[in-house]
């Protein structure tokens, strides 16, 4: 029988929009400087979905990736969870992907849990799989699949925010390992911060009067745009990160033959929102530059559920055995954690 305690990553896939948006660009569209964007953000390029591209071939072509570099049988799949915010419509983006992908045992949903999607989701599916194996005890396997397509919902007036943003996709599937797997998972909300972070909202008026039908939310209707107290943000997300970092180790520990430290913990993933958020949580943590995540904000800004997957790609066997972290925060406010042992197999 397969051992439930060793769920792991088995592959990874990502896939990032062709259009390369520089700070140079941004000068000519708002009143922002090079110079303002990377000592505030150290955001130097992020991707731009453009024609022939849109959020739902993204998510394909991510989690087709994964797919693929993972070997695993596709018919395996049985739980897909999808981290995305601004699709805003339905069928869900879960389903639309396993149609293109043509899973047939499959349940799909998505969540909207902001940029914490990724957790959230990955969290999800790994109760799912460890129930399948336990009821069932055949092999069973996950797709997480984070991302967004925030360019579509930037208010290109606004360099307050307009600057931070990328669209991407990213995912990867999870199973049985032999080596390493996933120590614990941590997801934690905080409402009370919801107005930091939102979409304006997409209908703002229901019928003025249900019985006569009479109708006047068409014409309040506006394209939503994301608005974002970004000076208020940062210190929650910085706190509320490292609380959470703290949390998944002494969750892990509860049940650990070997109990962790914050010593032992070899590399950290960050939400990639600001280079200055990583260098604090990272400072935060007394560990070295090299051990923190932060390419993917350097090259792609801010994607929203789609920085962690990214980095798997960036990140993937480079350390066999280490101890990690994947931690993350988002609209909601949400935050979440992942301890992962990286496989040796
Ligand atoms: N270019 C030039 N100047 C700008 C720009 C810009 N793009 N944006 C704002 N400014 C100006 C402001 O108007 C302000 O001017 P003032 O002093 O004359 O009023 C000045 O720069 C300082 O503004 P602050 O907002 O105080 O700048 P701050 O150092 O806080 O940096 C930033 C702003 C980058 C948004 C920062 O607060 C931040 O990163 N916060 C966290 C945001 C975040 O993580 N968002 C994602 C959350 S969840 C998710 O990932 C979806």
């Amino acid at each position: 029988m397969t051992d439930i305690k060793r769920i792991g990553i088995c592959g990874v896939g990502r896939a990032l929009p062709k259009a390369v948006l520089t700070n140079q660009h941004l000068e000519r569209l708002v009143d922002t400087s090079d110079e303002w964007i990377q000592q505030r953000t150290g955001i130097q390029t992020r991707r731009i979905i453009g024609a022939g591209e849109s959020i739902q071939s993204l998510a394909v072509s991510a989690a087709r990736a994964a797919i693929e570099h993972s070997g695993v049988n596709p018919q395996l799949i049985r739980h897909l969870r999808v981290g995305v915010n601004t699709f805003l419509g339905f069928p869900s983006l879960g389903t639309l992907i396993q149609r293109e992908l043509e899973l047939e045992e499959l349940s799909a949903v998505d969540i909207s849990a902001g940029c914490s999607g990724f957790i959230f989701a990955l969290e999800d599916v790994c109760y799912h799989i460890k129930l399948d194996l336990l009821e069932r005890g055949d092999e069973a396997y996950g797709l997480i699949v984070g991302g967004d397509g925030l360019s579509l919902v930037a208010d290109w007036k606004d360099r307050g925010t307009c600057v931070l943003f990328g669209d991407g996709f990213g995912a990867a599937v999870i199973g049985p390992v032999k080596s390493g797997g996933i120590l614990a998972t941590y997801t934690h909300t905080q409402g009370r911060y919801a107005d930091l972070l939102y979409l304006d909202p997409f209908m703002k008026a229901p019928l003025k009067d249900p019985v006569t039908m009479e109708m006047e939310y068409f014409t309040q209707t506006n394209y939503p745009f994301l608005r974002m107290d970004g000076r208020r943000l940062f210190p929650v997300a910085v706190r509320t990160m490292m609380s959470d970092i703290k949390t998944v180790i002494d969750k892990y520990n509860r049940t650990a033959e070997r109990p962790l430290t914050l010593d032992d913990i070899d590399y950290v993933i960050p939400h990639q929102a600001n280079l200055r958020i990583v260098h604090a949580i990272q400072e935060g943590l007394k560990m070295r530059p090299d051990q923190v995540y932060t390419d993917g904000v350097i090259n792609y800004g801010n994607t929203s559920a789609g920085t962690i997957p990214i980095a798997y790609v960036d990140e993937w066997g480079k350390r066999p055995g280490a101890i990690e972290i994947d931690v993350a925060f988002g609209a909601g406010f949400t935050s979440g954690a992942v301890l992962r042992q990286v496989s040796e197999d």
